[in-house]
């Protein structure tokens, strides 16, 4: 197998890294300063030239409130290197795993995200990561897409992270109690990847993943402080008081039966999950 990862510099392509070490196959890293997902050319000779058997696309512009000023940027990264993708794969005969999001949902359910419910995407990010997606399985459906939610890891920033920092700096923080997910620790998106990856049947469609059991924002931020020993009181407040430049959805969970299933993997609770990524950075009292 040879492998190339995409957009390794961020959260879930540092995990990517971490998770392939050892394993039988060979790696390549690239990020936008090394190989633009925009430039087909460039790609192309690169899958060519390292005779690339799988992609694990881990890039794309995730910055919900800067793409609706810039959509162009994030249609470029989240639809046409998408599409740069499918068509090398095609080309060379490449398995690709893409990663999207819940945004593609419109965010208002009461029950578990199934793969197959229909997307209704509202803001400009959540239109384009659908917009790939569907790029990807029209020209190259042998894909395999995976959904995921609320990620976090000891890379990048994140709202763990914006936390530790707020709860350092101020006495109180209010944060929203009505909007529901399940906080999801890149290190196991990661390990699910490798076992889709070294799985002996390949298995295209669409997939959700995402840790399990669910919180709110509130909840989520209580948490990550007290693990961290942080004394900040958390005011929980509804997202109508909070000033969000794009609608941000209510539900987002998403229903990881499919997952589970097919693959055979135990999805870890998201509250254990946290607890060793925090450990990780030396961050549990
Ligand atoms: N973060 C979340 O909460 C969340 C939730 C649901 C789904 N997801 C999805 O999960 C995946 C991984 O997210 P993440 O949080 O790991 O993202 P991230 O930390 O923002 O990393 C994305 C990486 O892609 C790179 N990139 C951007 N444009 C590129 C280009 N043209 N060519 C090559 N690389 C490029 C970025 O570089 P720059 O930083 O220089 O732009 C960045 O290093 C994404 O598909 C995202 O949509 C994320």
């Amino acid at each position: 197998m040879k492998i190339l990862v995409t957009g390794c510099n961020g959260q879930l392509g540092n995990e990517m890294r971490l998770a392939l070490d050892g394993r039988q196959a060979e790696t390549f890293f690239c990020d936008i300063d090394t190989l633009d997902l925009t430039k087909p050319f460039e790609l192309e000779q690169f899958v060519e030239k390292n005779q690339i058997t799988h992609i694990v696309n881990c890039a794309a512009y995730t910055s919900v409130d800067k793409a609706e000023d810039d959509r162009l940027s994030a249609a470029n990264v989240n639809i046409n290197a998408v599409h740069n993708i499918a068509m090398s794969a095609l080309r060379h005969n490449i398995r690709v795993i893409h990663i999207s999001t819940d945004y593609v949902f419109e965010g208002n359910a009461c029950v578990p995200y199934e793969e197959n419910m229909p997307a209704v995407p509202r803001t400009v990010y959540g239109k384009t990561k659908f917009a790939g997606e569907q790029t990807l399985i029209s020209e190259c459906p042998n894909s395999i897409i995976l959904r995921t939610a609320w990620l976090y890891s000891s890379f990048g920033n994140n709202f763990v992270k914006t936390m530790l920092k707020y709860g350092r700096e101020r006495n109180e923080i209010s944060i929203v109690y009505d909007q529901i997910g399940s906080p999801t620790y890149a290190a196991d998106l990661a390990a699910v990847i490798i076992c889709i990856l070294f799985e002996r049947e390949w298995k295209p469609g669409i997939y959700h993943f995402t840790n399990s059991g669910v919180c709110s924002w509130f909840d989520f931020a209580k948490t990550i402080l007290n693990i961290a020993g942080i004394d900040c009181r958390v005011n929980p407040i509804l997202s109508s008081e909070y000033k969000y430049r794009t609608p941000r959805p209510s539900y987002s969970v998403l229903n990881t039966k499919k997952i589970r299933r097919e693959f055979n993997v135990e999805i870890p609770y998201w509250l254990d999950s946290l607890q060793r990524c925090m450990k990780l950075l030396n961050l549990d009292k």
